[in-house]
């Protein structure tokens, strides 16, 4: 699948934009602060509805503008296969509409998934030295793209979450408590035991690529670490010790006003050398860490939802030296289309990528 036409109204910097793009991707070149990051942003938002800096819909609708409307059509990878428009349009009253060939799409869950989509920026050190919600962004986009049903769980969580953190500190009533715990502790073991097998999968590629990318110099692991500790053999094991925990938490959370236990506190260990990465790797370490982070997802939805997906590579590789650059480059290429954002590119890219300058507002195609 590629992105074969983008059209941004309203979105951050663009008022009116409409560009064609081959199956092989973009370069798109150009000063700071020119909106290089806002056209990824924008095919971030149509192939995940989300943005890739975690920015909210109101901030990327452009000043002064009421709402913002996205479209894209997207090519299947197989030959005959039909082209389907995405389009997205949200407003600042928070109205929301996401339509796939003009019929209304309901749900996040419908949305995800059909056009995969990896980013790569600098952004992504975050994920080894910044804080455990970055962590679980990362697992939890990977698994809504390849598991429809991981995003229904996620939300049924956050919905029964919210109301039992509603309840802390304004009532002890055990009936109104358990409806909530029941339904939060039914999808936190559906969520725990996807994030736990989609590590498993992830460990061996990440170890293998990070070796890859340094030439074998130390070893790489991922692990999952629950904040809520217990020793389980099956899923439904796990849920009751869970629910026991919530319903024992109560008036510790009542004190807290939050519930502070379950996969919304879970945490992902990366280690190199057997070591805490965060702690005792170097820079350079660590932003290899977490590009075999990145590509190591790309092999999972590869191998979930086959070839053919996006990258939106901001900036992410040119900060490291010059050796790992050019060990990375060819793990991406020919894998699926590449758009890339650089004030200057400084590597050479494989043919069928369109060279544009962005300025202030435009798009030129260089050729
Ligand atoms: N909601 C918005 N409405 C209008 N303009 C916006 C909005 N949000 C951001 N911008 C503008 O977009 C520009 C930044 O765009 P972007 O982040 O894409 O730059 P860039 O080309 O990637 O730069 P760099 O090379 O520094 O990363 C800034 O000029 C900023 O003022
Ligand atoms: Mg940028």
């Amino acid at each position: 699948m590629h992105l074969q036409t983008l059209s941004l109204q309203n979105f951050r910097s663009y008022i009116s934009l409409s560009i064609a793009f081959p199956p092989g991707g973009a370069l798109l070149e150009g000063l700071n602060g020119v909106g290089k990051t806002n056209i990824l942003e924008g095919i971030h938002m149509l192939c995940t509805g989300r943005s890739q800096r975690g920015a909210s819909r109101a901030e990327m609708i452009s000043h002064g503008q009421e709402a913002a409307f996205l479209e894209g059509g997207f090519c299947p990878s197989s030959p005959g296969g039909a082209m389907a428009t995405a389009s997205l349009g949200f407003s600042r009253d928070k109205k929301v509409a996401m339509k796939i060939d003009g019929e209304a799409v309901g749900s996040y869950s419908e949305w995800f998934g059909e056009r995969p989509a990896v980013s790569f920026g600098t952004d992504d050190l975050g994920l080894v030295y910044g804080a455990p919600d970055g962590r679980r962004k990362f697992l939890d986009m990977l698994i809504s793209q390849i598991d429809r049903a991981y995003l229904d769980a996620l939300s049924s969580y956050r919905r029964a979450m919210a109301c039992r953190n509603a309840l802390l500190g304004r009532t002890g009533d055990p009936v109104q408590f358990e409806i909530y715990e029941q339904a939060m502790a039914e999808s936190a073991s559906k969520i725990v035991f996807r994030r736990v097998g989609a590590i498993e999968e992830l460990r061996p590629a990440v170890s293998e690529i990070y070796g890859e990318i340094s030439n074998h110099s130390e070893p790489a692991a991922v692990e999952y670490l629950q904040k809520f500790k217990c020793d389980f053999s099956c899923a439904q094991e796990w849920q009751n010790i869970y629910l026991k925990s919530l319903v024992e938490r109560r008036p510790r959370d009542a004190e807290l006003l939050y519930t502070g236990v379950g996969p919304h506190r879970d945490d992902l260990r990366f280690l190199l050398g057997g070591r805490a990465a965060k702690a005792y790797a170097s820079q350079g370490q660590c932003r290899s860490f977490a590009l075999a982070l990145k590509l190591g997802s790309v092999r999972l939805i590869e191998r979930h939802r086959g070839g053919g997906m996006i990258f939106l590579v901001d900036d992410a590789v040119s900060e490291l030296d010059h050796e790992r650059t050019s060990r990375v480059y060819p793990l991406l290429e020919g894998r699926g289309q590449i758009f890339i954002a650089t004030p200057k590119c400084q590597f050479a890219l494989g043919g069928g990528v369109l060279r544009c300058a962005v300025e202030d507002g435009k798009v030129v195609i260089a050729g």
